[in-house]
């Protein structure tokens, strides 16, 4: 018998939140962001719910290649663009458009013999200053690439630092404006946070109204998390869950007051307390930074981890089960985040992320492989 801990992808919360999408940005169009194997639910799983987006965005070329297999024959946007040169061979082989952000690229795209010509996104670092041109080093790029036989659409893109928070998009909107408002071409700026809370803003530019035009990149929401939790949850966002992580009680133990739980016994009962032993620690996915009080859902009452996670193991109160005369025991079902599949009550994975000082993201990313995944 395997370890009862499971990972399931719900297909029509992926197709309601790609509609959210649809009712945010009505007059743009959506990648669907699948980078990170779509964002730790699997490609392969996610991929029927989302074909209804107009293109798929990723950065791996093998997940491109696999979106093909699929039959995806669509748009597929390389959001980071090629990495070496013999990249540029499958982007034409498989007609993948891709981001162009530094002069190498440009250089390799003018060494490359196709027939097939490129699409491509040349970037603007508006402020991130991760990847793209600088606004001074725009232009340049922009010209270079107008004049290679190999390029025959440049469209312009940029990405939001804090679309999520106070500081806003105000001065990257005005970089992106001073660098782009005079060019011809499509414009993507926007991923989930900004197509959230700043869509219907107004954008200069040609051809162009507002932010969201001409194509919104969302990630994030598509998994059913809000970019801007705890300042909104996913439920303000009309967003359901995607991924639920569950597993079960393999043991438990009844502590007396002064008793201490797990490594480091970092938890002390001050009274008698029932204790879970749940088949989920570190090596599944689970953080080990969520303490004593992050929530869980055992058979589907919320209740909360105490004392260290371990490899392979979580300890949980069960108290709050029996005051409400819900049995619990071996082979309880645990929710680790997601929905109960019993009682269908739900956990989001933002308020788990959280309390382990991180974001759902990287939760949803980071469920281990040898947590097997049910079939969809
Ligand atoms: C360039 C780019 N666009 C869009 C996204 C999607 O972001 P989100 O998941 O916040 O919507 C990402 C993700 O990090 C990104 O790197």
């Amino acid at each position: 018998m395997p370890r009862p801990i499971l990972a399931t992808v719900h297909p029509e919360g992926l197709r309601h939140n790609l509609a959210q999408a649809r009712v945010r940005a009505p007059d743009a169009r959506v990648w669907a962001v699948v980078k990170a194997n779509a964002y730790g639910h699997g490609i392969e799983r996610a991929f029927e719910a989302l074909r209804g987006a107009d293109g798929f965005a990723l950065l791996d070329l093998a997940e491109a290649e696999r979106l093909r297999a699929l039959d995806w024959r669509g748009p597929i946007l390389l959001l980071e663009g090629v990495f070496e040169p013999r990249d540029l061979e499958l982007c034409s082989r498989l007609g993948l458009w891709h981001a162009v952000h530094c002069d190498e690229q440009i250089d390799w795209l003018a060494a490359h013999k196709t027939q097939q010509s490129h699409r491509v996104f040349l970037k603007l670092n508006s402020g991130m200053n991760r990847l793209g041109f600088t606004p001074g080093a725009f232009r340049a790029a922009w010209a270079r690439l107008s004049a290679l036989p190999q390029v025959d659409e440049i469209a312009f893109m940029t990405h939001f630092s804090d679309a999520d928070g106070p500081r806003g998009i105000d001065h990257q909107v005005a970089a992106f404006e001073a660098a782009t408002a005079d060019l011809a071409g499509e414009r993507t700026l926007c991923n989930t946070a900004a197509m959230l809370r700043h869509a219907s803003r107004p954008l200069r530019g040609v051809g162009v109204s507002t932010l969201a035009a001409d194509w919104v990149r969302e990630g994030i929401a598509l998994y059913g998390s809000a970019p801007d939790y705890p300042e909104n949850s996913a439920a303000h966002w009309d967003l359901q869950p995607t991924m639920t992580l569950s597993t079960r009680v393999i043991g438990t133990q009844r502590l007396q007051a002064g008793d201490t739980v797990g490594y480091g016994s970092t938890f002390t009962a001050d009274g008698p307390l029932h204790i879970g032993v749940v088949a989920c620690g570190y090596a599944d996915g689970y953080p080990r930074h969520a303490g004593t009080g992050t929530p869980v859902l055992v058979n589907g009452v919320r209740t909360r981890l105490v004392g260290r996670v371990s490899m392979d193991m979580i300890t949980v109160d069960l108290s709050p089960l029996d005051a409400a005369g819900v049995p619990a025991g071996i082979g309880s079902e645990v929710v680790m985040w997601g929905v109960s599949p019993s009682t269908g009550a739900v956990l989001p994975v933002d308020e788990v992320a959280r309390a382990a000082g991180t974001i759902s993201y990287e939760l949803l990313c980071a469920v281990a492989p040898r947590v097997p995944f049910a079939p969809v």
